[in-house]
């Protein structure tokens, strides 16, 4: 996380109040500080509201809950209404529909559907932002500046002769020749070349398989796009002179999130555990490390207030206390300002089996007061917390880089599985992760895992080398080497070549298995199955070891993980899918490094989550579960909230939860 830290905690609701009658603001806004909220946040869904036809802007509404606001204490986060457009835009610019793979355009009846190729709606948006920033830049009621929703939620990819010429374009930007187009997709298989931009097409449906280069590129140019879509609003907003932060949420892929947060004072975190079984929660908090590296801020801006639920579905209502340990959750990964979303439910339309706070005809709920209960436990403490940061000892090698390669050739991820896989045996661990690029690696964590080790660059393969020189533990996972940035197979090394360096391995042979195998230590104990990507390693240097090889299939007998001692850290190549189980075992029978955790859990819906300050350590413990659950303590800690002193264990119900924490000696 960047520097711009928050003073203290900061809690609010998402309250749209153009939704409701002008006379239910009041009460609605007294009860928000009543349960200690300071902000609201609004506005992103509400173009019409705003710009009820093309450039005619009328803000009268915008006033006058903005003094409302102010009137009870409370600040707005304002949004950019981007994402759902009026009717009149989509029919001065049908254009400006997004267009599926067969041409035909979606239908403008929920939200994002949009061509963020089309220079129209582009102008539209440019509008109203620019209508927003003149009016609210320096307006001192607002406490920051959401742009757009959730890019390319629901909608993910872009079609039409608009796009193709935009991809063209952003094609002959990056090659400059078309032959350098032609060598770098190598379209001398199939006959394939081109003799100009003009002759690419979208990556489209064709008889046989795509070329893979072509469909990473297209990724690659609608990162960029949805990139420069976003920026440009940030940089409508910065230019009239904003200057509280401005932030975006929780976009979907393609993105590339390094990218996308340079220029953001904050990244916002939409935060829905519902969506999961409480066993697999602590692995899905993890998905804050997705952004947590390169945010400046890391807040959670939609966090889930009862049930999920849209037209076709509807989850199970939040139980007693999990209201409280999502919110813990999001605190403990690094969140200092929190949103529920949404204060109310809406009684109508395609969100009113989505449960807010409160239900639609009631002013109190049994969420509301656990809420309200949580806020007022923590505030007392608002600001110890905020002065700490997440301890987070794992970097996952996945940027953007890794992300593509590993989806353009699916085959990847039903041999070898997801870039996010092993989460549920690093939280087993205590452990906690952020997903960095290598050459952002530095020695405040102890393990890089490199679960795709391809699409590597020079500085990456140097960061990796400094990392474990100084005493990090790097973990080399399958396909190490076999994939270059331009995803081609290498031509002039044996795999993993350039990682060989570090590995001091050759990969002798690698394939997918119809059966899955298993590998055992070499000094025994049980096997582990690892699925069926398997690699088989050969030591190269003399000081390498191996630590296990294949116990079945005709594998059998070949080396699966092999380990080696590298300046002052360590090196373990694993030939195989970096797994529960795998990452389970290395941790189980290698010399692992673990942080220090004076608290321990072994239960798979229970977590600790651990936050630090120079002064102290804050242990978020979580039981998600349904049933108690037992908690070791190392050493005497102390409650944060009732003061209590503890050691030994201690037994947290079903879906309770306890901060303890002690001071960090300096020595
Ligand atoms: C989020 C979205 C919100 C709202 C919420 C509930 O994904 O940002 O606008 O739709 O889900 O569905």
């Amino acid at each position: 996380m960047g520097d711009k830290g928050d003073q203290s905690l900061r809690f609010g609701v998402c309250y749209y109040p153009d939704q409701w009658p002008e006379e239910r603001w009041l009460s609605d806004m007294q009860a928000m500080r009543k349960m200690g909220c300071t902000f609201f946040r609004w506005l992103e869904g509400s173009w019409t509201l705003i710009e009820p036809s093309e450039g005619r802007y009328d803000f009268t509404l915008v006033d006058r809950v903005l003094d409302c606001a102010a009137d009870n204490g409370l600040q707005v986060m304002l949004g950019t209404p981007t994402y759902a457009a009026p009717s009149w835009l989509v029919e001065s610019y049908p254009q400006a529909v997004a267009q599926r793979e067969d041409g035909t355009p979606w239908y403008h009846g929920s939200r994002r559907c949009w061509d963020y190729t089309n220079a129209d709606y582009r102008r539209c948006c440019r509008g109203v932002v620019e209508a927003l920033a003149e009016r609210y830049a320096h307006d001192t009621r607002i406490c920051a500046w959401q742009v757009d929703n959730e890019l390319w939620c629901h909608l993910g990819e872009l079609w039409g002769a608009g796009v193709r010429q935009a991809f063209q374009e952003w094609l002959s930007q990056c090659y400059g020749s078309i032959d350098a187009l032609n060598q770098a997709w190598g379209l001398v298989f199939w006959s394939r070349q081109m003799d100009g931009f003009e002759q690419v097409a979208l990556p489209g449906p064709t008889p046989a398989y795509i070329n893979h280069h072509q469909l990473a590129d297209y990724r690659r140019f609608l990162a960029d796009l949805g990139r420069s879509f976003l920026h440009e609003q940030v940089d409508i907003l910065k230019r009239h002179g904003a200057q509280v932060p401005i932030l975006h949420n929780c976009p979907f892929d393609p993105v590339d999130r390094k990218a996308l947060l340079q220029g953001f004072d904050a990244y916002g975190h939409d935060h829905y555990p519902a969506f999961v079984p409480s066993a697999q929660r602590p692995a899905m908090g993890m998905n804050y490390g997705r952004f947590r590296a390169y945010a400046a801020r890391l807040w959670v801006v939609e966090q889930q207030a009862s049930q999920v639920g849209q037209t076709p579905y509807r989850r199970p209502v939040s139980a007693p206390g999990e209201l409280a340990l999502a919110a813990l959750q999001s605190i403990a990964h690094g969140c200092n300002l929190l949103a529920w979303f949404r204060w109310r439910t809406f009684p109508a339309a395609q969100e009113s089996n989505w449960g807010g706070l409160l239900p639609p005809w009631a002013n109190d709920s049994r969420h509301l007061q656990e809420a309200t209960s949580l806020v007022r436990s923590l505030q007392p403490h608002a600001e110890r917390i905020a002065a700490s940061v997440p301890q987070v000892s794992v970097a996952r090698i996945a940027a953007f880089a890794q992300q593509v390669a590993a989806t353009v050739e699916p085959w990847m991820a039903e041999s070898i599985g997801s870039i996010e896989q092993g989460r549920e045996a690093l939280s087993a661990l205590g452990l906690n992760e952020n997903q960095i690029a290598a050459s952002d690696l530095h020695n405040g964590y102890q393990v890089a895992l490199l679960p795709y080790a391809v699409a590597l660059q020079d500085d990456d393969i140097t960061a990796l080398e400094h990392f474990v020189r100084n005493g990090g533990c790097c973990v080399v996972g399958p396909l190490a080497g076999q994939r270059d940035s331009q995803l081609w197979q290498p031509t002039q090394h044996v795999p993993p070549g350039a990682l060989a360096k570090l590995t001091g391995t050759r990969i002798d042979e690698a394939t997918t298995m119809r059966e899955e195998q298993r590998i055992h230590a070499i000094a025994g104990g049980p096997a582990t199955s690892v699925g069926t990507w398997v690699e088989a390693l050969a030591p190269v240097d003399e000081e390498v070891q191996v630590c296990a090889r294949y116990a079945s299939g005709w594998m059998a007998g070949r080396a699966a993980v092999t380990r080696r001692a590298y300046g002052a850290g360590m090196v373990v190549h694993v030939g195989c899918a970096l797994s529960d189980s795998m990452l389970s075992w290395l941790w189980q029978h290698l010399p692992m490094p673990l942080p220090d955790q004076p608290i321990r859990v072994y239960a798979s819906s229970a977590e600790v989550l651990v936050r630090e300050s120079p002064r102290e350590r804050l242990c978020f413990a979580l039981n998600h579960g349904e049933g108690p659950v037992v908690f070791e303590v190392r050493r005497p800690m102390q409650d944060l909230i009732t003061g209590e002193v503890l050691g030994g264990p201690f037994t947290l119900e079903a879906r309770c939860w306890r901060i303890l924490t002690e001071h960090i000696q300096v020595t």
